[in-house]
């Protein structure tokens, strides 16, 4: 998983392509690189490190020319450091490339090109794409015929950014199950993976699709097909965000900025999708079978989807992890089945090949997704756009929220579709979520007390978070926080399983998050937070009910809102404490150590 950009026109290429890197480190960080130039010659640096770090070592913006493209790394093949960093060259230096993706068949073609006499001096699978272009160059004058036909030898994900030094006038962008954006400009065009990268410069976009490159000079731009050469007709789209809304607006950190626009994510998740919930509901309602499949925090926002439609459109869904569904589940699916993708990034490999096998066996599939115009919304029939703007954190957290929102919206109205439930209940629970940005608000003044809560509990080796029915996602959801920024062990499951085994682990002093909302298995949480307490637990209780203050060690008091829509307010406070936890632990919680923003490999 790596972040591209490119560029060309009269600015100084470097200082764009530099300042779209840093955009686009959530991406990947273990190295990287650019190549700029002007004319027939190129200067390439690039090395292992952070952005700023390899900045101030190379000398990046000391870079002539005004036009290139640059690199940052999440390394897939060959460890990261500075041979294995892109950019990738032939063997005459003249083809220069970076990559997003995968080569699957890359190890064949270096063999193959390796007896024509190619050099190799990377491991990484991308370097076999420059010798290719360069061994079709031989039987070709026309570069772009050469790469279009080295192109075609290749199998697995690419997203490329081509210069070619004999070409000085333009750059080539190539997208094939990886993303690209082209930006344009006026007398200049930029190209990245996400759409933050140039959005200073630039709020025009043209989304390539799989199969298309894009042959760019600084006042022009043409699409084509991969296979047959042939230009497509593209759209120009206008984007909203500002770029201000893609930094950090006085935040220490993306994450807490996120974290603290969750109010504003969740009102846009609710007014954005006013008109579609209703339609794609009465599309739900048709099907027996509804399958949700997501990965990660995504997954977390599908068990609580499950909650939802069990419970108010007396549905069961089944819900897999994508990395699963897309093995297993081959012979299940058909036309009747619906299956609904979760995915914040819609780049998300295993939850796209989910899509597609659904697609292929006839099947109907709903994306909910938060980053327009990505893959997952072409894949599917329907999509619902969560609204939440760019997050820059590695770390999902307004993300889900407005998952979450968007999944009670379609379970009260696919309630309503089927009459499921009482009308007076649904209306209820439409206002209710009204109100649920105000609540998250509330929650969000808990921050300082968190804080020192953190303190307190900064050197602990163990955590455990427990809840019971809509409460488990929630629990599940704050353990994947804790352990993905703070490197804290943590488990997250059902307070009923605890006396299956893991309270074999519990001794004194480990905490025990329990989420306790008010409603049918108050009482039940109460037991089991009991249990934990005799074996010596330090119990961090969150409840709307005050009683939970006498068993609780450390008392969260949320506020009351519906048991049915706890799970949106209830893990902001988990993800606040994770969020300290991991600053006072010396962590980059941006930039969580092993892992990125998309995982767009399998
Ligand atoms: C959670 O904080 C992670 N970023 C990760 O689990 C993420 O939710 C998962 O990789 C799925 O990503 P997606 O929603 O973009 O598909």
């Amino acid at each position: 998983m790596c972040g591209i950009i490119g560029y060309i026109g009269d600015r100084k290429a470097c200082e764009v392509i530099v300042r779209g890197l840093k955009r686009l480190e959530y991406r990947g960080y273990d190295s990287a690189g650019v190549v700029t130039g002007d004319g027939s010659s190129l200067d390439i640096r690039k090395g292992a490190g952070r952005i700023d770090d390899l900045a101030k070592r190379l000398r990046f913006l000391d870079m002539k020319g005004t036009r290139g493209i640059g690199h940052t790394r999440w390394a897939t093949h060959g460890v990261p450091n500075d041979t294995n960093a892109h950019p990738h060259t032939d063997c005459t230096g003249k083809i220069v490339l970076v990559h997003n993706g995968i080569i699957e068949n890359f190890a064949e073609l270096r063999e193959e090109l390796s007896q024509r006499g190619h050099v190799f001096r990377s491991d990484t699978d991308t370097e076999v794409i420059a010798h290719l272009i360069e061994e079709e160059l031989k039987s070709s004058d026309d570069f772009e015929e050469a790469m279009r036909r080295a192109l075609k030898k290749l199998k697995g994900s690419f997203a490329l950014a081509i210069v070619y030094a004999d070409e000085p006038d333009r750059l080539y962008f190539v997208r094939n199950e990886s993303p690209l954006v082209l930006g344009i400009g006026n007398e200049e065009m930029f190209a990245a993976s996400d759409v933050p990268a140039f959005l200073e410069y630039t709020n025009k976009v043209v989304f390539l699709d799989d199969g298309e490159y894009a042959v760019v000079t600084k006042d022009s731009w043409t699409v084509k097909k991969l296979d047959t050469g042939e230009p497509v007709e593209k759209g120009v789209h206008e984007i909203s965000w500002t770029l201000d809304m893609a930094e950090k607006a006085g935040f220490p950190h993306f994450m807490l900025k996120e974290i603290y626009e969750q109010p504003r994510a969740i009102r846009d998740a609710i007014h954005g999708n006013r008109e579609t919930i209703g339609r794609v509901a009465r599309e739900i309602a048709n099907y027996d079978r509804v399958i949700f499949v997501a990965m990660g925090t995504s997954y977390h926002a599908a068990i609580a989807g499950k909650y939802l439609f069990q419970k108010l459109a007396k549905k069961i869904p089944i819900v897999e992890e994508a990395s699963e569904f897309r093995y297993e589940f081959e012979d299940l699916i058909d036309e009747n089945t619906l299956l609904i993708a979760i995915t914040q990034s819609g780049e998300t490999a295993d939850t796209l090949a989910a899509m597609k096998l659904a697609k292929r066996r006839g099947a109907k599939v709903l994306a909910i997704v938060n980053v327009v115009g990505s893959m997952a919304t072409r894949i599917a029939d329907l999509t619902i756009y969560t609204h939440a703007g760019p997050e820059i954190g590695v770390a999902a957290t307004k993300t889900y929220t407005t998952q979450l929102t968007v999944l009670t919206m379609l379970a009260v109205e696919t309630a309503a579709v089927l009459d499921t439930v009482p009308l007076e209940r649904l209306e209820s629970l439409r206002k209710a979520l009204l109100s649920v940005p105000e609540f998250v608000e509330k929650v969000l003044e808990l921050d300082g007390s968190l804080a020192e809560l953190a303190e307190e509990l900064k050197d602990r080796r163990d955590f455990f978070y427990i809840g019971r029915g809509i409460g488990v996602p929630t629990a599940l959801e704050g353990a994947l926080k804790l352990k993905e920024i703070s490197y804290i062990h943590a488990e997250g499951l059902s307070a009923g399983e605890l006396k299956h085994g893991p309270l074999a682990l519990l001794e004194d002093g480990v905490p025990v998050v329990a989420i306790a909302p008010d409603g049918r298995l108050f009482d039940k949480m109460v037991s089991n937070i009991e249990e934990s307490k005799a074996r010596g637990a330090m119990i961090i209780g969150l409840s709307n009910r005050g009683e939970l203050s006498k068993v609780a060690d450390v008392f969260i008091q949320t506020p009351d809102v519906d048991e049915l829509l706890s799970p949106i307010v209830y893990v902001v406070p988990l993800q606040l404490l994770a969020y300290h936890l991991s600053v006072l632990r010396g962590n980059d919680p941006d930039k969580p150590r092993n892992l990125a923003k998309s995982v767009t490999v399998e």
